[in-house]
């Protein structure tokens, strides 16, 4: 299938590297992509730091050389006021995010975050202009139980609620079970749940959105898997963790095309 999607690849930083270790990563992945210019144009790249690097980050994003998005990983659900430890979308706007990533189920895990809380953040996303990384992915015990596609489209259903037609999402199918596991899901298997996603996206907020909007696979990525991934007709990209922690491996997955021979 012809897709018209702009590929995504996104890093996820979670909870590594200090602000001056960021700024090193930054520099040495647009140093390690600088001879492959046509390729990366094709792709877009979002960072999504921890919250302490973003401002030495955006130094560099701002500059306009290293045309990499900037992302935070979460935001609150509140506009400002007496809310402790917690940062804002108009903080993470006014440092030029452009995206944020919202219910990772690191965040549902740690933080008891619900489906409630999710649909209010990507809400409170919407209200600063930034697009909100609706993260869904089911359990090896919902896996289990339920199969693969039941609590990832549950859980899209509700993030969704009162989201307008035709705003920009992105979506990310990570299954728990592959995060950080060495262990990816099929690319069938993701390619099916993604498929699903785009049903519920059309659903809720309307075809024009289901076509435009980005679906990406998270869960072990690799250079050595990314291409099977980007093969497949509902997965416009993906949500890497530890690989986008390495100059050289994240440098690589963003060169898919080049594996996927396009
Ligand atoms: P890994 O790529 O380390 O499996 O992490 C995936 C993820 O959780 C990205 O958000």
């Amino acid at each position: 299938m012809v897709t018209t999607r702009t590929p995504l690849i996104a890093g996820n930083w979670k909870m590594n590297l200090d602000h001056l270790q960021a700024v090193a990563l930054v520099q040495k992945l647009f140093w390690a992509l600088r001879d492959a210019q046509h390729e990366f144009e094709s792709v877009d790249v979002t960072v999504f730091p921890p919250f302490t690097d973003l401002r030495s980050v955006q130094t560099l994003v701002d500059a306009d050389k290293i045309p990499f998005g900037l992302g935070a990983q979460d935001l609150s659900v509140h506009a400002s006021g007496a809310h402790t430890g917690d940062v804002s979308g108009a903080m993470l706007a006014k440092l030029a995010c452009s995206q944020v990533i919202i219910g990772h189920s690191e965040r549902r895990q740690d933080h008891g975050e619900t489906d409630a809380v999710v649909a209010a953040k990507v809400q409170a996303a919407l209200a600063n202009g930034l697009v909100p990384v609706i993260c869904v992915g089911e359990t090896s015990e919902d896996l289990e139980k339920f199969g693969a596609s039941a609590v990832p489209v549950a859980q899209l259903e509700q993030a969704l609620e009162g989201v307008a037609a035709g705003t920009e999402i992105v979506v990310a199918y990570e299954p728990v079970w592959a995060i950080g596991s060495g262990q990816a899901a099929t690319p069938e298997q993701a390619q099916q749940v993604c498929a699903a996603l785009r049903a519920v996206i059309a659903e809720k907020i309307g075809d024009d959105a289901a076509a435009a909007t980005r679906v990406l696979y998270g869960g072990s990525v690799k250079s050595t898997n990314i291409a099977a991934f980007m093969r497949e007709p509902d997965i416009d990209g993906a949500l890497v963790g530890g690989g986008s922690l390495k100059v050289d491996e994240f440098a690589s997955i963003i060169r898919f095309q080049k594996h996927v021979g396009v």
